[in-house]
């Protein structure tokens, strides 16, 4: 009768199993409405270990955050880059990137930690700088007037200027051949083609979440037809025509030509799954970061003087005059109260999922026992259940803007359970070998968009008293929950 049904039967030394009601589905449709009361009530039932049927796969989920380097010690029986590949393939739609299957030999882990940090870290923070400012004061508003109000909702203004300044930065701007346009007719074509992409981003991310749950893109036309238009703006003969192309960029377009049998369209779709990596978890973490701020004056009055006392000590002055603000790196890496404040809102917004599949039937340790785990099962950690723990984080629904401060003001990292100081207690970016290569440069633009806000605004919520929008939790698993409704906001230029 099990087998009829799909299921399975627990074995001896393995963990408890639940297989949930529906045939295939398991657990799946619990699974996806409330991931973290889905968890925490198995969690209660099971301990610290439990298997879940979800959609065909057995999830063996670990919720011990001492347990959690499993999944780094025993890498060797678990692998991370079948199920990110294959999601990568199908999501995109490019050929397989695993050089196993031939297409390409190209490592795209190593290319991204090669061009997202080290010295080309710098690069990019330079780009982003010049590039913030660019959109939020001559793209955005060049026909704007200080003192003059603009009410806007607060995610669709932090989608606009990240997308506009972040593309920028990747991918260059539009070369542009002499001919007698003027320069802010450039301009506005340049942005109408950007604000363009970022319409089709939206489509094509609304459906994300379906792609990766294995659902065909040919059943969402419009989503599918966006996402054909942003692989036909970063074909690389159009990318050609662009100026200050990122080294990410330039190296991955070197590396599809002399390692990769795909074709154009292809080629360019790994540009567009860049894309949407720098961009979807980015613009969320982005809004959630303003959002906190706006709604706690304290933590306001925190940030705009480090941001006022980093830019004093770097002899650097706001005016409106086109004669734009730089810090570098090292001051950007000197703001504790903006990091805290980023790790916080990260914390609160965050449910990126964790996972490895076996490769072969092995024996899982954990901290104080072990369980047997069959090849093909999946081995997953889910953060959030860390990052709202109220034994780590006290009162963990409320935002704290201090919360990763020490007593001397420093990075606090000291967080502890049952008595015991935890290694892993913060986890928006993945763990091991997988962990965002794109980490660094995210926190840094994040902060560079904020101290750049502060800076050249005056900005309020038009409702002191509006709630915190909910979670939207059809992402859950895939990274920064994007707010379940837009909040009004208004903003002016300072008169400087
Ligand atoms: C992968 C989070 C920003 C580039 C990932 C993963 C997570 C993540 C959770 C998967 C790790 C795993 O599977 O264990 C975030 C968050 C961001 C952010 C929360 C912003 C707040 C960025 C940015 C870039 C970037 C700005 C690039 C400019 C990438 C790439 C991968 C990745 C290329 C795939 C890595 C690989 O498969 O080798 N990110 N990310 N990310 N991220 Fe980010």
């Amino acid at each position: 009768v099990w087998f009829l049904l799909g299921r399975r039967r627990r074995r001896q030394g393995e963990p408890p199993l639940e297989n949930g009601f529906l045939p295939y589905l398991g657990c799946a449709l619990q699974f996806g409405a409330n991931p973290l009361e889905f968890l925490r009530e198995k969690q209660r039932k099971h301990g610290h270990i439990f298997t879940c049927r979800i959609a065909g796969k057995y999830i063996h989920f670990l919720t011990d955050p001492f347990s959690y380097h499993a999944l780094t010690r025993q890498g060797k029986h678990l692998d991370w880059k079948k199920f990110h590949f294959a999601t990568s393939a199908k999501a995109f739609g490019h050929g397989s990137i695993d050089p196993a299957e031939g297409n390409t030999t190209e490592n795209f882990h190593q290319t991204f930690i090669r061009t997202l940090q080290g010295n080309a870290l710098d690069a990019l923070i330079e780009a982003m700088m010049e590039n913030l400012q660019y959109v939020m004061l001559q793209s955005r508003t060049s026909k704007r007037q200080c003192h003059t109000w603009v009410t806007e909702g607060l995610y669709t203004f932090c989608c606009q200027v990240m997308f506009e300044s972040g593309f920028l930065t990747l991918f260059g701007k539009e070369f542009n051949p002499s001919n007698d346009k003027s320069l802010s007719s450039k301009q506005e074509t340049e942005r109408a083609h950007i604000l363009n992409a970022l319409e089709n981003f939206k489509e094509f991310d609304r459906i994300f979440p379906a792609l990766v749950a294995g659902l065909p893109i040919h059943l969402f036309k419009s989503a599918h037809s966006a996402r054909e238009k942003l692989g036909e703006a970063l074909l690389h003969k159009n990318l050609l025509k662009r100026d200050n192309l990122s080294e990410l960029v330039t190296l991955r377009m070197f590396l599809n030509d002399t390692l990769s049998t795909f074709d154009d369209m292809e080629k360019a779709k790994t540009h567009v799954a860049v894309l949407w990596a720098s961009q979807a978890n980015t613009i969320p973490a982005t809004f959630w970061s303003l959002f906190y701020l706006l709604k706690n004056p304290e933590a306001m009055k925190a940030a705009t003087k480090e941001v006022q006392s980093i830019l004093e000590s770097a002899g650097e002055k706001i005016s409106l005059d086109g004669k734009h603000i730089s810090l570098s790196r090292k001051q950007l890496d000197n703001m504790p109260v903006l990091d805290s404040i980023i790790k916080e809102a990260m914390r609160l917004s965050s449910a990126s999922m964790t996972f490895r599949v076996a490769k072969e039937d092995f024996t899982l340790h954990l901290e104080n026992d072990f369980y047997n785990i069959r090849r093909d099962d999946v081995v997953a950690l889910y953060p959030q259940l860390l990052h709202f723990d109220p034994e780590i984080y006290a009162d963990p629904l409320t935002f704290k803007y201090d919360r990763f401060l020490s007593e001397s003001g420093a990075e606090k990292t000291d967080f502890y359970r049952n008595g015991r100081k935890l290694k892993y207690y913060y986890m928006p970016f993945g763990t091991g070998i997988a962990k965002c290569p794109g980490r660094l440069f995210a926190v840094h633009e994040i902060k560079q968009f904020l101290a750049l806000v502060f800076s050249y605004f005056e900005i309020e919520l038009v409702d002191n008293n509006v709630q915190c929008p909910s979670l939207d939790q059809s992402r859950a698993g895939l990274g920064i929950l994007q707010p379940a409704n837009d909040i009004d906001f208004r903003y002016r230029l300072k008169c400087l």
